[in-house]
C-alpha cells in the first residue's frame, strides 16, 4: 500500500479540540461576547497600504462588528493614522466615500474641515460658537500600525499588547518585503446569512479542496504520491494558524489558461517549481519544493493567502450572530504590459469561481448546525487551523 504523504506540524496544538460545539457560539448572546471581548480587543485588518500611497489618501473601513466607520488617512508627514469618521459638531459621517485622496475632509452637514492629521481647522460661523477652542475638536484617533501592506486597528482604549506581540515573530517579522511593488487587482463584497466563524473556517482548510472544488480546478493540489491533497505544513500559533498547499506539477493548463498565461508569471491555479531564495521566510515556511500558496489566518477574522506573483486578503465581519460580511482584496505584482493584465484578469476570475463554491457552503452549514440535529462537529487533523481557531476565541473570550 501506498505511504500516506505525510504533514509536517509545528506550534503547540496541545489546546486544540477536535469536537467543537458551534450551536452554542451561534446565538445573540453569544455573539455579544464575541463583540465584547474579540473584535473590541483584538488587533484587525482595516485597509490596504496600496490604497494609502500618497499623502492625502484616505480609505473609508466600516467595523460591521462594532457599528463603527472608521477613516484611516496618509497625513502630509506621510503618517498613516485612524479615526472614527464621526464629525465632532453634531456626529454625522464625516467621510461618504470609499477612498480618495485630499488636503482636507470637510463635513457636508455644517462644513466643519478637518485636516489630514485630523485636527479641526475650519468651524463654519464660528462665533456664535461660545467657548469653543477648535484644538479641542479634532477627530477622535484610533490605535493603528502598519504591516507590511496592512493597517491594522486596534478598538480597545488601551491595546493589551502591539500587533508585533499580538501577531507574534513569526508572522510579524516573516514576510518583509513580500507585498513590494504589488497593486490591488480586485476589491469586492458580499454578504452572506451565515456565522463569521464559519467564513473563517471555510477558508482554514484544504480537505475540502479535492471534493468542492472539482469542477473548477480538479487538478492543481497534490499530485502523485499525495491523492487527499494533505498540507505539506501545518502550523498553529497563539493568533494564527498558517499551511502550505501542495502545487501540483502536472497540473494540465487548460487551453485558456495555457494562452492567457503564456507571457505571464505563474498565476492561480498554475504552481510550476520556483526559485524561494528571495522569498522572505515567512511565505512556504517548510520551503516544500512543490509549493502552490499558503493560507495563514490572521486571528480573529483574516485568511491571507501568500503566493509567488499575487496574494489575497479575505474578511470576515459579522453584521450580527447570522449575517456576515465578506470583503476580499486580492493583490499581483505591478505591470504595464497588456499581456499581464490580461493574465492577473483571468487569476481573479478564476479564484472568484472556487471562492463561490467555497461560499456556497457556508449558509446551508449554519442552517444546519442551528437544526439542532446534533450537538459537536468533529475535526481532523488536516483542519487543525479550525480547532486553532476556536481555541483563540476560548482564550480571548476568558479573559476580564
Ligand atoms: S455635523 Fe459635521 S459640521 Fe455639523
Ligand atoms: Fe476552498
Amino acid at each position: 500500500m501506498a505511504q500516506e504523504f505525510q504533514t509536517l506540524f509545528a506550534g503547540d496544538s496541545s489546546q486544540c479540540k477536535n469536537k467543537v460545539n458551534l450551536k452554542e457560539r451561534f446565538t445573540p448572546e453569544f455573539f455579544k461576547l464575541e463583540q465584547e471581548k474579540i473584535f473590541k480587543k483584538a488587533w484587525l485588518v482595516a485597509a490596504s497600504m496600496t490604497d494609502l500611497t500618497q499623502k492625502g489618501s484616505f480609505y473609508v473601513s466600516d467595523i460591521p462588528p462594532l457599528k463603527l466607520s472608521l477613516l484611516i488617512v496618509r497625513g502630509e508627514d506621510d503618517q498613516i493614522r485612524a479615526f472614527h469618521n464621526v464629525c465632532r459638531h453634531r456626529g454625522d459621517k464625516l467621510v461618504q466615500t470609499q477612498t480618495g485622496n485630499t488636503r482636507a475632509f470637510t463635513c457636508a452637514f455644517h462644513a466643519w474641515t478637518f485636516s489630514t492629521s485630523g485636527k479641526l481647522v475650519n468651524i463654519t460661523d464660528a462665533t456664535q460658537f461660545n467657548g469653543i477652542q477648535k484644538e479641542d475638536y479634532g477627530l477622535v484617533p484610533v490605535n493603528c500600525e502598519v504591516w507590511e501592506d496592512l493597517v491594522f486597528v486596534c478598538l480597545d482604549e488601551k491595546p493589551q499588547e502591539s500587533l508585533e506581540q499580538y501577531l507574534g515573530p513569526e508572522i510579524y517579522h516573516g514576510y518583509k518585503g513580500f507585498a513590494k511593488g504589488r497593486v490591488k487587482i480586485a476589491d469586492h463584497k458580499l454578504v452572506l446569512k451565515t456565522n463569521w466563524n464559519l467564513g473563517t473556517n471555510a477558508f482554514s482548510e484544504g480537505y475540502h479542496n479535492l471534493y468542492i472544488h472539482k469542477n473548477t480546478v480538479p487538478d492543481y493540489q497534490g499530485g502523485a504520491g499525495n491523492p487527499d491533497r494533505h498540507r505539506p505544513y501545518l502550523e498553529v500559533g497563539r493568533h494564527f494558524g498558517r499551511y502550505s498547499t501542495h502545487g501540483n506539477q502536472n497540473h494540465k493548463k487548460t487551453p485558456t489558461e495555457a494562452a492567457v498565461y503564456a507571457h505571464s508569471r505563474p498565476l492561480f491555479p498554475w504552481f510550476p517549481p520556483l526559485d524561494m531564495s528571495n522569498y522572505p521566510p515567512g511565505i512556504n515556511p517548510s520551503r516544500f519544493d512543490q509549493w502552490g500558496f499558503d493560507i495563514v489566518h490572521i486571528f480573529p477574522n483574516c485568511i491571507f493567502g501568500p503566493q509567488a506573483n499575487s496574494h489575497a486578503f479575505m474578511t470576515f465581519w459579522p453584521i450580527d450572530h447570522e449575517t456576515t460580511e465578506i470583503r476580499n482584496w486580492r493583490f499581483a505584482y505591478g505591470s504595464d504590459n497588456p499581456t499581464d493584465a490580461i493574465a492577473q484578469a483571468y487569476s481573479v476570475t478564476r479564484a472568484r469561481e472556487v471562492i463561490r463554491e467555497d461560499m456556497n457552503t457556508m449558509e446551508t452549514t449554519l442552517q444546519g448546525i442551528n437544526s439542532g440535529a446534533f450537538e459537536h462537529i468533529v475535526l481532523s487533523q488536516q483542519e487543525l487551523l479550525i480547532q486553532n481557531h476556536y481555541r483563540a476565541a476560548d482564550a480571548m473570550l476568558a479573559k476580564d
